[in-house]
């Protein structure tokens, strides 16, 4: 079964492209055969696509941002190969409504990537109940995942943001760390798990919660509050 998962928040430089290309890389490495859309018009995860070596599990791009080449349809552009079992969606800090309703049609999971600031706080809040409202009409059956991106485990900021999202009723289904590893990786087309496991056992782990959040009927499960012990490796 084809399922289609958003990455989206209106804030700039959360993590949208980071999620999308690890996630669709995850994927095609894991044997689902797996699309990566870029609604970017800046297409960072088309360019990081381009960079991605032969040798590994081919994804199918599609350059969403931008309208077909030459005289073919737009439905025509978005096909995807007939053994697509995962479709992952990047999509720009702001988009226009319409877009928005394109990107959440049959949407099966929508990931919303969320740094540890006040700032990032607050316009994801406001951006939440924006999308709640168009979830409601375009998007009924999508649960919504929070995951915490860039965190350190001892950070001030870290334990604001818990607190803040544990307010909000959305602890976050994972904390991903700040680590280098993401910036190596989207230099060379690939995902962390693609990686030396040596250098990523902590990211790796980092991620399970949220594949299993995605795999393994955890998106239908109601979140619990989230605390450091739950997860217990974060630098
Ligand atoms: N967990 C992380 N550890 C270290 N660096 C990270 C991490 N997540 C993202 N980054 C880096 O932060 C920067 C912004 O990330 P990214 O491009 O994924 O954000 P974005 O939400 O897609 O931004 P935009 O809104 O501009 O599309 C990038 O340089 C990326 O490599
Ligand atoms: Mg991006």
């Amino acid at each position: 079964m084809i399922r289609k998962i958003v990455v989206i928040n209106s804030k700039g430089g959360c993590g949208k492209t980071t999620l999308s290309t690890n996630l669709a890389s995850y994927y095609a490495a894991n044997g689902y055969p797996c699309a990566l859309f870029d609604y970017d018009p800046q297409d960072s995860a088309t360019r990081w696509l381009n960079q991605r070596p032969a040798y590994l599990a081919k994804i199918h791009g599609v350059a969403a941002a931008h309208p077909p080449e030459g005289n073919f349809t737009r439905s025509f552009q978005m096909r995807v190969p007939p053994e697509t079992q995962r479709i992952v969606l990047d999509t720009p800090a702001s988009m226009k409504r319409m877009d928005l309703v394109e990107v959440l049609r049959d949407a099966s999971a929508v990931i919303i990537p969320i740094l540890p600031s006040f700032i990032d706080c607050q316009v994801t809040s406001a951006f939440l109940k924006d999308l709640s409202t168009e979830m409601r009409l375009h998007a009924p059956g999508a649960p919504i995942a929070i995951v915490a991106n860039r965190v350190r485990r001892n950070a001030r900021a870290f334990h604001m943001l818990l607190e803040f999202l544990n307010e909000e009723g959305r602890p976050p289904v994972a904390c991903l760390r700040d680590s280098q590893c993401y910036v190596q990786a989207a230099a060379e087309g690939m995902g962390i798990h693609e990686l030396k496991a040596s250098l990523t056992r902590e990211d790796r782990c980092q991620w399970q919660s949220l594949i299993d959040w995605l795999e393994t009927g955890g998106v239908n499960a109601q979140p619990e509050a989230f605390t450091l012990e739950k997860q217990a490796i974060i630098a």
